[in-house]
């Protein structure tokens, strides 16, 4: 690794949502996965000896994978379970605290966790306590932080985040945890503004829209309309599906697919985005991102997907790095 200062993260040893990490935090994390994506080998044996558990009580492809991936990267002796849900004693009423001191009595410091109640995660990490790290990978309709992370990273990437920034977000705004956690992780950074496009049904969660008027952040929420008009001045376009598992009726679904149609970014759209332009999608996607976009030069949800890795990679060589120099 790079031979900077280590930085110490608020709220360290754990990641439970994305306001945790400042601009300057950023900048040293992303430049950690630049380091490791250019030579995957640096960070080779930084957790050996180290126990991992990523336990999921939801559906994830790439979340889940990119965690084993990343923790092996780094030597991690990894217990990877996705069905928590399905199989665990949480079926039975287990309360995660409990679940936790299972794995911290077999030595386990690690835990990545994705939780169908939001906050789960805030008491799994009092459980685990400070010589464990708990990283939220999603809790219910609340945060995914590290999603945040890789988002950012990707736009980096291409923007940096020295200048002006137009960020469009669409979707299901109210449900969606990758929105929250990437407006929440934008909003530390004067230079951007938001847009938000999603039925009125979904619209941006209050706290969060207050907490960018705190912020003077600047904001504009869009219910209908030709999506077409909206882009023009879009450096990003965030799309996000519609989360019919969080709500409860069969017409509540229907109605929301319904909604959504309104927001179908076509190649009509992407092409009234300036030529700079991208649209990124956290994935899995739904019909407000046809395929037909896949090989559009704007599509940067591939990216995406591959920069998960490098981040999660960088922020585990993190986390050690810095419980290294506390205990050396
Ligand atoms: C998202 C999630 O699980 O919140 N997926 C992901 O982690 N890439 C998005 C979603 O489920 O819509």
């Amino acid at each position: 690794m790079p031979n900077s200062p280590i930085r110490v993260f608020e709220g360290f040893p754990h990641v439970l949502r994305s306001q945790q990490f400042d601009p300057d935090d950023l900048r040293y994390l992303f430049q950690k996965a630049e380091a490791v994506r250019h030579t995957p080998s640096i960070v080779h044996g930084l957790l050996t000896g180290q126990r991992i558990a990523i336990l999921f009580s939801e559906p994830s492809s790439r979340t889940f994978n990119s965690f084993i991936e990343a923790a092996e990267l780094l030597d991690a002796r990894v217990r990877a379970n996705q069905h928590m849900a399905l199989f665990s004693s949480e079926v039975k009423g287990e309360s995660i605290a409990d679940t936790i001191s299972v794995f911290t009595a077999y030595g386990y410091r690690y835990f990545v966790l994705r939780r169908k109640e939001e906050g789960g995660v805030d008491e799994a990490a009092v459980a685990a306590g400070p010589s464990c790290s708990v990283i939220n990978a999603g809790d219910g309709a609340g945060q995914h932080p590290t999603q945040a992370l890789l988002d950012v990273y990707t736009i980096w990437r291409e923007f940096t985040l020295d200048r002006p920034l137009s960020v469009g977000l669409l979707g299901d705004l109210r449900h969606g945890r990758t929105v929250h956690s990437l407006v929440y992780l934008l909003a530390k950074f004067p230079n951007v503004s938001f847009a938000f496009f999603s039925p009125e049904s979904v619209r941006m969660k209050e706290g969060i829209l207050e907490h960018l008027r705190e912020h003077g952040r600047m904001y504009a929420e869009y219910f209908y309309g030709d999506l077409r008009r909206y882009v023009g001045g879009l450096d990003v376009l965030y799309v996000t599906r519609p989360q019919i598992e969080r709500v409860a009726s069969d017409e509540e679904r229907q109605a929301m697919r319904n909604d959504y149609r309104l927001w179908t970014v076509t190649p009509e759209v992407a092409d009234a985005m300036p030529a700079s332009g991208i649209i990124m999608h956290p994935l899995p996607r739904n019909e407000e991102l046809p395929t037909t976009l896949d090989g559009n030069p704007r599509a940067r949800w591939r990216e995406q997907m591959a920069n998960g890795l490098w981040i999660r990679a960088a922020l585990l060589a993190w986390i050690q790095e810095i419980r290294d120099a506390h205990a050396g």
